[in-house]
């Protein structure tokens, strides 16, 4: 059978990055074809080169067959081809209408557009994702007012409503809680049952293996291996990754000191109601339940982003006043988002200063020499296996997962008490992940207690010591030991 699409030999370069190097690709129709591969490797590269958002050095197209040459992504639109990018690109003070038919041609009589039809398809198309997203998401909404999962819905709807005969989704479930993602996995099925063509890019095996027919591994830009997902292994995958014979690490069971570092007392802020929990010296406290259920706030809360709240709060014996993210520094709070784009990333500014930044200010250090921050800086990007160029490049230039890795470096460079990590591996590859549990757990064992919300259920259940679940503000259960399960979850979650 001919492939629906073809890449042939793909290179891409920028400057000293060689981005793709003689990439080859191939994509049935009506199967979903994951690409899958380190932080870095060419992925976001390859998606937008298909599409033409990037042009291409060398190799050759070829769609149905024939060599394709679009000049821009509109083109490849109108071919039947669209992406949903892994950095949004919608306009916040538009609408979600006005977004979704942004640079499409739904026009009615006389070239006039048709408001009230898009109206109509804007609604049938938000409507499936009714009951797991707030009811202020309607049409006219501005996409400013929408949380990032939101804007992520409204993101994949534009692309979806246009049913194209390849979509291509750069990761695209990263900021969608499980209930969104399983919403997303059956338009993504009714288009493969359509005969539509769906290329996925993500880092979460379980999605991989949930959904995917087959998988390409690329690797430092070359496309290694291409697998048939029913026959192959997560390990399989990884060592096509990393280039070696990779296996998991186990389930390292570990005993926090039975030391108490900070206790919350009768604390509401927010949705939060009466939380009560004590946090032990070197513990790694999970956060879990439905998403927006009060888990990312409890966080802001003690990183000082709701100065009003009521309670009481101790660390180290010490009683807080968080009332603002510098107290909450100055008292040994450190913060890692997700949310990179919200929280994290400063993208006209370089690598360096992207990285020192929270250190700089805790210190408050006003005369420094380049060479030795460079010094202190090195050693924090090569345990977290930063790919770049240069320390002096904007942050923007680099992938989406090492952008992440610097938010994660900005922080441990201050010597944090207590680390406030809030979905902090969305984005980052599978292996960097695992290397990241290592590090929180042997920064834990220096006296470092962690505080840790997650979107992935199982990487929290796998390394949190303990998991607090919550529901509508409330703390509603505690699952330790032979409770960190995925059905005790659920069942305090939904209850
Ligand atoms: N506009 C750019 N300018 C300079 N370098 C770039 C640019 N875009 C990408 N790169 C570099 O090309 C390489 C591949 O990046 P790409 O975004 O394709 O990686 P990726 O596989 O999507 O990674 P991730 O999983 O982190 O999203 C990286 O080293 C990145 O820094
Ligand atoms: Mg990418």
């Amino acid at each position: 059978m001919i492939p629906l699409l073809k890449l042939k030999g793909v290179s891409k370069r920028f400057g000293g990055v060689h981005a793709l190097r003689q990439c080859n690709f191939s994509l049935q129709s009506g199967e979903i074809h994951f690409l899958i591969g380190a932080n870095g490797c060419g992925k976001s590269t390859l998606s937008k080169i298909i599409v033409c958002a990037l042009e291409k050095d060398s190799g050759e197209i070829l769609y149905n067959g024939n060599p394709v040459n679009f000049s821009n992504p509109g083109d490849a639109r109108q071919a039947g081809i669209d992406v949903v990018y892994q950095e949004l690109s919608l306009i916040p003070d538009l609408s979600v209408q006005e977004n979704m038919f942004l640079g499409s041609r739904n026009q009615g009589k006389l070239g006039f557009t048709d408001t009230k039809a898009q109206e109509k398809i804007c609604r049938a198309a938000l409507e499936r994702f009714k009951g797991v997203v707030s009811e202020n998401l309607t049409p006219d909404i501005p996409v400013n007012r929408l949380t990032a999962d939101e804007r992520q819905i409204v993101e994949i709807l534009k692309v979806f409503i246009r049913e194209p005969k390849v979509i291509i989704l750069d990761e695209a479930s990263s900021s969608l809680h499980s209930t969104q993602v399983e919403i997303l996995f059956n338009l993504v099925r009714e288009l493969k049952e359509k005969g539509h063509s769906v290329i996925m890019i993500s880092h979460k095996m379980k999605e991989l293996f949930e959904i995917g027919d087959r998988a390409t591994i690329i690797r430092n830009g070359l496309t290694v291996a291409t697998v048939e997902l029913k026959e192959s292994s997560h390990e399989e995958i990884v060592t096509h990754m990393v280039g070696e014979q990779y296996f998991s690490a186990d389930k390292i069971n570990r005993v926090p000191k039975d030391e108490i570092f900070l206790t919350i007392k009768d604390l509401s802020a927010g949705k939060l109601k009466d939380i009560n929990l004590t946090l032990f010296k070197g513990e790694i406290l999970g956060l879990s339940g439905l998403q927006g259920q009060g888990q990312s706030e409890l966080l802001l809360t003690l990183f000082g982003g709701h100065p009003e709240y009521k309670g009481d709060l101790f660390l180290d014996g010490k009683k807080l006043n968080l009332r603002s993210p510098a107290h909450s520094v100055r008292d040994g709070f450190a913060y890692i988002s997700g949310d990179r784009k919200s929280y994290g990333v400063f993208p006209v500014r370089s690598i360096l200063e992207n990285t020192v930044l929270a250190y700089l200010k805790k210190t408050g250090r006003k005369f420094f020499s380049r060479k030795s921050l460079r010094s202190e800086v090195l050693p924090i990007l090569e345990r977290l296996d930063l790919i770049y160029d240069n320390l002096d490049d904007s942050i923007s230039q680099l992938s989406g997962g090492n952008q992440q890795k610097i938010i994660i470096g900005r922080w441990l460079m201050t010597g944090p008490k207590v680390i406030l990590m809030d979905d902090p591996t969305k984005g980052v590859d599978i292996k960097t992940k695992e290397e990241l549990y290592a590090l929180m757990k042997e920064l834990c064992d220096t006296g470092v207690s962690i505080i840790w919300n997650s979107s992935e259920d199982q990487e929290i259940l796998r390394n949190a010591d303990r998991v607090l679940v919550l529901n509508d503000g409330w703390i509603v259960d505690e699952l330790r030991e032979d409770r960190l399960s995925e059905y005790e979850l659920y069942k305090a979650a939904m209850a």
